[in-house]
């Protein structure tokens, strides 16, 4: 399966390294690779640059050139270049010299700008990240100091690497003029840390507490049943006093025979199933979402199952594919719902579902990419990456949607409402203003994002942090119940929102569930200004442009589902009503 995306990347990924770090098995005095990665800002995981865009200096060991990422490594940014420096498999290392810099003023102001900035920078050692900082601030904010000397102290066991050390030692102060000399030592220990192991000490169980999550889940929960009783209570009690009502017509009192024998969510069955304005956008929306549930659980599985978090990139990489693989569920959702809204111009739809997310969230990364450009960070993605993304578009993603739509037209296109629609729309009556649709759509969102705001901040703390989130059972529990929380809550609402006689419920149950997202962008807003210290133009744009898409993504999630459960529960409560 990966040879697919291998062959959109030409060229990028036809990777020529030595096989060790793929087996990850070493041979005595093999040689071992220092992949640099990127510095940044400490306060910033997601601002990265590549670790020569400062004015360090490589080693005097050639003849490694530039790794060949992934695409999911590229588009996250990573920018693998060898160190230079010669690592041997057990072979330890006294202090070396590897390299020395002239500091003349660029230099100067560059290293001072990072270690204000307190830069740290990444490097990789057979897959495994180490973090080292370049430099200090001097006790009077005055003077600066750069880190020289990288002592790595690398466990082993058997022919595995299983752990490294970094200690940064010996500090320069940084002068106009100085010679600067980078030394290294490598020292080799036996461990007992097993290979399977080696990732456990870069989690962290105590920001991760099992407890809060318990916690999270508990409250989610116990807001679950309560809305699950209170939804089954209200309705099924309604419900079953409206039908005795209906049947027994002659029984009726006379007061409600003055109202007038119909009333409420009945007297716009005619209506009820009227197309929703926009069949177009509002089918395309639909699919997508329903290809987003599907990609976003599967990938959470896949996570769950397969530990991602130890490879580089792996995450984004097979999101993208499963993304692309499950393009037909688009085509099959959004072209079915639109023939049965009665919508003919199904070319034109099947081509907006497709391209609705790839094109929104290309069009956000082009925006940032160029402001990534100007910043020169690591960030910017090549043009043959782009390249390849918009052939995985064309290619794969679109004719997998034409598949799925023609498959959905044929399969389930047909209108399969239980209420014939009036040929007439009936007007709307008024209403009291809480009964309005744009009352009910931001009240739609509280509930759900109450369910998941916890969790929130374990995601956004390991995405812009130095924390690698690997909680994913909790975060699967925590879909669920969001997912449970959101079609009970869109119930809710089309409920009152029909009983008042308005029919609209088609936008109004998926905007009501999709205002999740707006409570999750404020809630990022207010993230970004107490718990996180980015800043500059840079950072910015990155972290609300992505978390937007973030946010989007999600909203579009909650209302495709909150739209499927309120159609099951509207077709439902409409296929009794008996019409004469
Ligand atoms: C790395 O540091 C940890 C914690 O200080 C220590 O337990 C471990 O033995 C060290 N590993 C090596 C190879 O020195």
């Amino acid at each position: 399966m990966w040879k697919l995306l291998h062959f959109f990347s030409v060229g990028i990924l036809l990777a020529s390294i030595s096989a060790d770090e793929h087996t990850h098995l070493y041979t005595d005095s093999e040689e071992v690779v220092l992949w640099m990665n990127t510095v940044g800002p400490y306060h910033n995981r997601q601002e990265t640059y590549a670790y020569f865009s400062l004015p360090f200096c490589v080693g005097p060991k050639e003849e490694i050139s530039h790794y060949h990422e992934t695409l999911g490594e590229a588009l996250q940014g990573v920018e693998l270049e060898f160190s230079g420096l010669d690592i041997d498999f057990k072979g330890d290392m006294a202090k070396t010299a590897y390299c020395e810099i002239d500091l003349d003023e660029e230099r100067l102001r560059t290293f001072i700008y990072s270690v204000k900035n307190h830069y740290w920078y990444q490097m990789y050692v057979d897959d495994l990240p180490i973090w080292g900082i370049v430099g200090e601030i001097g006790p009077n904010q005055d003077s600066y100091f750069l880190w020289t000397h990288k002592r790595f102290d690398i466990g082993y066991n058997g022919d595995r690497i299983v752990d490294v050390n970094l200690t940064s030692e010996n500090k320069v102060d940084l002068k106009a003029g100085a010679k600067i000399k980078f030394t290294y030592e490598v020292n080799w220990k036996p461990s007992k840390v097993t290979f399977e192991e080696r990732f456990n000490k870069y989690l962290d169980p105590n920001f991760f507490q099992h407890r809060i999550h318990w916690f999270s889940i508990f409250n989610s929960f116990m807001m679950v049943i309560f809305l699950v009783g209170l939804v089954f209570m209200i309705l099924m009690r309604t419900l079953r006093k409206d039908y005795a009502r209906y049947s027994k017509d002659e029984e009726m009192d006379d007061m409600e025979r003055d109202l007038g024998d119909e009333y409420g969510w009945k007297q716009i069955h005619g209506d009820v199933f009227r197309s929703p304005a926009h069949p177009l956008l509002f089918s395309a929306l639909i699919g997508t979402g329903h290809q987003l549930l599907c990609v976003c659980l599967l990938v959470i599985g896949l996570a769950i199952v397969g530990e991602l978090y130890t490879e580089r990139g792996s995450m984004v990489s097979i999101g993208i594919f499963v993304y692309a693989a499950t393009s037909p569920l688009n085509g099959y959702f959004g072209g079915s719902l639109y023939a049965r809204l009665g919508g003919r111009r199904w070319i034109r739809q099947m081509i907006t579902s497709a391209f609705l997310l790839p094109g929104l969230v290309c069009g956000t990364a082009f925006f940032i990419n160029f402001i990534a450009i100007y910043y020169h960070a690591s960030r910017a993605i090549p043009f043959t990456i782009m390249l390849s993304v918009l052939c995985l578009c064309t290619f794969v993603i679109l004719p997998l949607t034409l598949v799925g739509t023609v498959l959905g037209r044929n399969l389930s296109g047909q209108p399969n409402s239980p209420c014939r629609v009036n040929a007439v729309p009936r007007p709307i009556p008024e209403k009291k203003w809480f009964m309005e649709p744009w009352v009910i759509v931001p009240l739609g969102g509280v509930l759900p994002f109450g369910s998941i705001f916890i969790e929130m901040y374990f995601i956004f703390t390991s995405f812009w942090a130095y924390k690698i989130y690997y909680v994913y059972g909790f975060m699967l529990l925590v879909v669920i119940l969001l997912l449970v929380v959101v079609i009970c809550v869109t119930i809710v609402a089309a409920y009152f929102l029909l009983n008042a006689e308005d029919y609209r419920w088609h936008w109004t149950s998926f905007l009501a569930a999709g205002s999740t997202s707006v409570y999750v962008y404020v809630y990022a807003t207010y993230y970004f200004f107490f718990k996180t210290k980015m800043y500059g133009l840079f950072q910015t744009t990155f972290y609300f442009g992505y978390m937007a898409l973030f946010s989007g993504a999600l909203g579009l999630l909650c209302g495709t589902v909150g739209y499927v459960g309120t159609r099951v529960f509207v077709t439902r409560i409409y296929s009794t009503v008996k019409i004469d």
